[in-house]
């Protein structure tokens, strides 16, 4: 069985490899494709019907893809109309461009958006998400929807990373075994495969950057408000964000620069954010010798801060700190965090801040659907429940959900533990960036996630190579808001001195 289908897909890779003499969708960047676009060697409909080759073909395996968007082909054929007119919206760095978004991020169009689960399929959305917006205006196609850890893993906490109901467990396209992490799962795994050329995931701690690690591409977690979050399925408004996963900087860029910017449905927040977009947009950062100058901070025995007491992940990335070196970069090391004993107990007011964040934003998120099986939190819970017996499938329990639920509004406990992670930031990340002039914290893998998290700061991941086994692992930049021009130096000059990202060894899995 297994030998046939390795054939069967042998087989299908020697034709593409024939057909696509000119153009290959392997690991193909937007600057190529627009290139092939320019010189009329490739449409954007042959384009969308590639990837959706390869994700019948593969999508069976990894699970990246929850819906294929029946629209795509049309969307793609107008991209090619508009191109050939010399419309000045083919202009735009995404036009005709294949994108997945992750299935908690809403698109008012035949596509589902229900983060995984059966209880919001058939629900209505009133309107696109207002990153959705801004790439359809942008041109780019909305391949589909990508798989994700349920409820952008915010509904049990024993169910493992990338599974959901609806897709069941995705898989990891470099070791089978290996935690593909989550929650944007889907994400990831899609562009690592070549099912899709750039994704958007979501973050409010870790979930853009474990993935983007652990699948060997590219994550960017931008500032909090920097995009909108209106039309994404809520975890908490204070640390959600949106961002792309890509297989290239340069690619993440592009994506960046589509969604950034102001929305009436997230006024406050992207309002807040508008000041940190560089005039004329990311692009102009993606420069040879970003790492000339730059401060590069890392702190060794204060987890949640970077590489912890660990000598084995502290031998693993020499090499990254000796490129780091080689490329003009200035490392200060063993940082020390001051009030580092004090700060730790204030990062446990995290949860209980989102447990409340959770129920209140989901409920006003499912009221303002069109159309819904469920109306509020309570629902889900029963849902969840009858639909675990009803079926007799493996499931998990909801103790996530269980917890968020029994909260009551932001009170007396809320609001400590609110004060006390926005003191955990200044007197913490704040206080270590600003002390020690850093642009950029550097922390293997996404160790350095909730710092970032629960201060609404921007981090970049870029894959750093693969274990003895093949298992890929990332590193991280942080820093403070709206330093995304600084991150995308470094994160550039990182990649471009170290170009680790291997494609996935697909056929060898089967
Ligand atoms: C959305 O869900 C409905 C109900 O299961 C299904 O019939 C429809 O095909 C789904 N949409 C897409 C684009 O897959
Ligand atoms: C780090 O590890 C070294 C050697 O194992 C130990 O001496 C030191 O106390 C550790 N530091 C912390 C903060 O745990
Ligand atoms: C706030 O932080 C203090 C430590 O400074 C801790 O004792 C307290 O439990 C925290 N409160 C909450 C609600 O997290």
């Amino acid at each position: 069985m297994f030998t046939q289908i390795y054939l069967l897909i042998l087989l299908l890779l020697s034709i593409n490899a024939i057909e696509g003499s000119e153009f290959t969708i392997n690991e193909a960047t937007i600057q190529e494709i627009r290139t092939a676009f320019k010189q009329n060697k490739l449409t954007s409909k042959v384009l969308v019907e590639l990837y959706i080759q390869e994700i019948r073909k593969l999508n069976p395996i990894y699970r990246a893809v929850i819906e294929v968007n029946p629209d795509a082909l049309h969307q793609a054929q107008k991209a090619d109309e508009e191109r050939k007119a010399n419309d000045p919206k083919s202009r735009s760095g995404l036009h005709g461009i294949p994108i997945l978004v992750k299935d908690n991020i809403a698109t008012k169009d035949k596509l589902n958006t229900t983060a995984g689960s059966y209880a919001l399929l058939k629900s209505v959305v009133p309107r696109d998400a207002g990153v959705v917006k801004k790439l359809r205006e942008s041109g780019a196609i909305i391949l589909g929807k990508a798989s994700l850890s349920e409820w952008a893993f915010f509904r049990s906490s024993t169910a493992p990373s990338g599974w959901n109901a609806r897709t069941k467990q995705a898989i990891n396209p470099y070791v089978a075994t290996h935690d593909p992490c989550g929650s944007s799962t889907g994400s990831a795994i899609a562009v690592a495969t070549s099912m899709v050329t750039v994704s958007l995931g979501t973050e409010t701690d870790g979930s853009i950057l474990c993935p983007s690690c652990a699948n060997s591409v590219v994550g960017i977690k931008p500032t909090l408000g920097l995009t909108s979050r209106a039309g994404v399925i809520p975890i908490s408004p204070r640390q959600d964000t949106v961002g792309p996963i890509c297989r290239t900087v340069t690619d993440a860029v592009y994506v960046l620069d589509a969604i950034v910017g102001y929305d009436k449905n997230d006024e406050v927040e992207t309002r807040k954010a508008s000041k940190y977009i560089p005039h004329g947009g990311y692009l102009k950062h993606l420069k040879s010798g970003g790492l000339k100058g730059k401060r590069l901070g890392i702190v060794r025995d204060y987890p949640n801060f970077g590489f912890g007491n660990d000598t084995e992940i502290l031998n693993k990335f020499k090499k990254h700190f000796m490129i780091l070196r080689q490329s003009g970069a200035t490392l200060i090391d063993n940082l020390e965090v001051t009030n580092y004993n004090d700060i730790i107990p204030m990062f446990l007011g995290e949860y209980i801040a989102l447990f409340a964040e959770f129920k209140i934003s989901l409920n006003a998120y499912l009221k303002e659907l069109v159309d819904s099986p469920v109306r509020s939190l309570a629902d889900v819970i029963t849902f969840n429940k009858k639909f675990a017996n009803v079926e007799k499938l493996k499931d998990y329990p909801q103790d996530i959900f269980l917890e968020a639920e029994k909260t009551n509004g932001i009170g007396e406990l809320e609001k400590e533990a609110l004060r006390n992670l926005t003191r955990a930031s200044k007197l913490g990340f704040e206080k270590l960036m600003k002390e020690n002039k850093l642009d950029a914290l550097v922390t293997p893998y996404s160790y350095g996630s909730t710092v970032l998290a629960i201060g609404g700061y921007p981090g970049i991941s870029v894959p750093g190579g693969y274990d003895k086994n093949g298992a890929p692992y990332g590193i991280c930049f942080g820093g403070l808001k709206g330093s995304e021009p600084t991150l995308i130096e470094i994160a550039y000059g990182f990649e471009q001195a170290s170009k680790l990202r291997k494609p996935p060894p697909i056929k060898n899995q089967l």
